[in-house]
């Protein structure tokens, strides 16, 4: 296990910058939001494209991104820096009076590399440090106190759905086994029980790699973030206005695939009416099909592999 002693700590390469651009369409004057600012590589992107008339909204639920952006944005009028949650949008919108006025809406979820390289947050196997993985340290729950309060059956179907773990039942069976003698409250104790509970190792996998991912997922509930935001993103932008959305696993990009599918169709109605377009109003436009990391940047961004990024316009 190797100790967090990284001094790369603050780093996160922008996946797909060339093609986030591209597809967020910008002119200088748009108002923009930034809903996963990170350590904000998309948002410089954007900021050297907008003009002195341009704004932008910068989000982020984890207080040291948004540190990191009061740093290098506090002094410039046309940021606007908000910690919290993105399932906020229209509340966080709202009181700048700019719901329906965003002209470019990027989300570039999952986690950052410095959340993950900073061993003192708890996402990695890789550093030893608290179990807590919480994006939000000012709120919810811990992973240390996730995996107590939790069932066994509940934790098995946690692993097998966000982690897609075969051996989720010895592992939870292993957890909640170890639970009953001592709390687990390190993320070196957790790697430790899920290896000795796997049987036979992928190769080139940390054993705990799918344990790590499943947790974490349900600490920060970040699928129902995506399910809360995805009609509130609809109603941000103005008409033209663009969504972006990056995703990292096919549980998220699942969601807005079918989101922006369904609301590109327009309103339901019973298979037997006559309809014309017009009675359908759909209120997306697809602007592409799933766009996939080109050959160069998956040779230098390892987590761009996994980057699947979709694009969507509001109707006029
Ligand atoms: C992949 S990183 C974004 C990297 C950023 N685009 C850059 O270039 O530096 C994801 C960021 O989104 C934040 N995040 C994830 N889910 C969030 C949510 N539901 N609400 C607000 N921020 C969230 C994380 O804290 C993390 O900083």
């Amino acid at each position: 296990m190797m100790t967090d002693s990284s001094s790369s700590i603050g780093d996160h390469i922008p996946v797909m910058g060339g093609e986030v651009m591209d597809a967020l369409r910008l002119s200088g004057s748009d108002c923009v939001v930034d809903a996963t600012y990170g350590r904000g590589g998309h948002s410089r992107e954007i900021m050297s494209r907008l003009s002195e008339q341009g704004r932008l909204i910068v989000i982020d639920r984890d207080v040291a991104a948004i540190s990191a952006a009061q740093e290098e944005w506090g002094d410039d009028e046309r940021v606007d820096i908000v910690h919290g949650p993105f399932s906020e949008l229209s509340g966080i919108l709202g009181a700048r009076g700019l719901i329906g006025k965003v002209t470019a809406l990027l989300f570039d979820f999952g986690v950052s590399s410095p959340q993950l390289d900073n061993g003192e947050r708890g996402f990695s196997f890789m550093h030893d440090g608290p179990l807590d993985m919480r994006m939000d340290q000012s709120r919810g729950v811990s992973a240390a106190d996730w995996i107590k309060r939790i069932e066994e059956e509940e934790l098995v179907r946690v692993l097998k759905k966000y982690g897609e773990e075969r051996f989720a039942k010895r592992i939870a069976r292993g957890i909640k086994t170890a639970l009953l003698q001592r709390e687990i409250t390190t993320t070196a104790v957790l790697a430790a029980i899920v290896s000795e509970a796997i049987p036979t190792k992928e190769p080139g996998k940390h054993p705990a790699t799918r344990t790590f991912q499943a947790i974490r997922i349900a600490v920060n509930d970040e699928l129902g973030e995506i399910e809360l935001v995805l009609p509130q993103a609809l109603e941000a932008v103005s008409p033209g206005g663009r969504i972006v959305m990056i995703s990292f696993h096919s549980l998220e990009d699942r969601l807005v695939k079918r989101y922006f599918n369904e609301q590109s169709k327009g309103d339901p109605f019973p298979p037997d009416m006559p309809i014309t377009n017009d009675m359908l109003k759909p209120k997306l436009k697809l602007i592409s099909k799933r766009i996939k990391a080109g050959k160069q940047e998956l040779d230098r961004n390892r987590r761009s592999r996994s980057a699947v990024m979709r694009v969507a316009e509001k109707e006029a």
